[in-house]
């Protein structure tokens, strides 16, 4: 089977093509003309955003799936750059289709639970969407363009991502550390709720969804359900560092520029029963992280 994945660069990207399994063969792209970390073998620029390039790539490497993990994915940086976050986010993914219509190939593609609003979470997989912000609402109109599209495709949902990678924006989890480690003070909201996500579990249960052929929307995260303060916490704990620099606050008082779901979070049944896939909950997610760093080279 021939895949195609792109934001090869990101969070997740980087993790799919670290985990990819036997028997498959990688194309991997992202919008930087450098390949980077990525072998030059497998790599392949694209801005996704460029119809033509788009479809020039799909036709050159005529892939069986796409995983798309690329994304514009900075959500307070998304209310104020709303023409490149629409682009990267929805003109892309109608450049994919319109591409992966042309070779038949089917989509997997990473969506988030910003699509909801966030006043009853957690939320299943046929939910009503009702996103607060611009990031949401593009999350969601690329949504409805593969929906709306012939072809064979996947949708998985996560939230709270985190985990190794290298020469990223740092997530969460990474920006902690460094600045617990340095003894600087952060405040952290307490009334932000939802599951968290380690790359590589996510990384691993899409290369399951693509290898059983899954179609269909999911949820993919971890089960427990735990506020942003608590999950600071136990980073602190599992990493050794000073949790009397975590202080409370609240949303409201934190000011973040887009408005965030508060009462968040993903119903992981799904995946779990039906699927067998169950991903790390927070401790255990923090665990495997820290042992990737102590381990991992790159
Ligand atoms: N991170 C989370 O907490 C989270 C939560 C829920 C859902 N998700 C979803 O999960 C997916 C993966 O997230 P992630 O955190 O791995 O994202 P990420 O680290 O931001 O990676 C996205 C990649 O896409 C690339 N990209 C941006 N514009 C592009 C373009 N025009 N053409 C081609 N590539 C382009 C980015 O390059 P640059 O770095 O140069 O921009 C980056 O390498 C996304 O769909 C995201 O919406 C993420």
């Amino acid at each position: 089977m021939k895949i195609l994945i792109t934001g090869c660069h990101g969070l997740l990207g980087q993790r799919l093509v670290k985990f990819a399994p036997p028997g498959c063969t990688i194309v991997a792209t992202d919008v930087h003309a450098d390949h980077q970390f990525t072998s030059p073998e497998i790599y392949r620029p694209c801005d996704l955003t460029d119809r033509d390039a788009v479809k020039e790539l799909i036709d050159t490497v005529a892939p069986d799936n796409i995983i798309n993990t690329a994304a514009f994915t900075n959500v307070d940086a998304a209310e104020e750059q709303r023409d490149l976050c629409w682009l990267v986010n929805v003109i892309a993914m109608e450049n994919l289709v319109q591409a992966a219509r042309r070779v038949h190939a089917g989509i997997y593609h990473l969506s988030t639970d910003y699509i909801f609003n966030g006043q009853n979470g957690p939320y299943r997989e046929n939910d009503t969407p009702n996103p607060l912000g611009f990031y949401g609402q593009s999350k969601l109109a690329a949504e409805m363009v593969l929906k709306g599209s012939p072809l064979n495709f996947t949708i998985a949902r996560t939230m709270v991502l985190f985990g190794h990678s290298v020469n990223k924006r740092p997530d969460f989890v990474g920006w902690l550390i460094s600045k617990l480690r340095n003894g600087d003070p952060v405040h952290i909201v307490t009334d932000q709720i939802g599951n968290t996500t380690l790359n590589d579990d996510l990384a691993r249960a899409l290369w399951h969804l693509v290898r059983t052929s899954f179609h269909g929307v999911i949820h993919l995260a971890g089960r427990e359900i735990i506020s942003r303060f608590d999950f600071a916490h136990k980073v602190a704990r599992i990493f050794n560092l000073d949790p009397s620099l975590i202080n409370p606050i609240s949303t409201a008082d934190f000011k973040q520029r887009a408005p965030r779901p508060l009462n968040s979070g993903l119903v992981v049944d799904k995946a779990i029963y039906t699927l067998g896939l169950e991903l790390s909950d927070a401790e255990g997610g923090l665990r495997k992280y820290k042992a990737v760093v102590e381990n991992e080279s790159v």
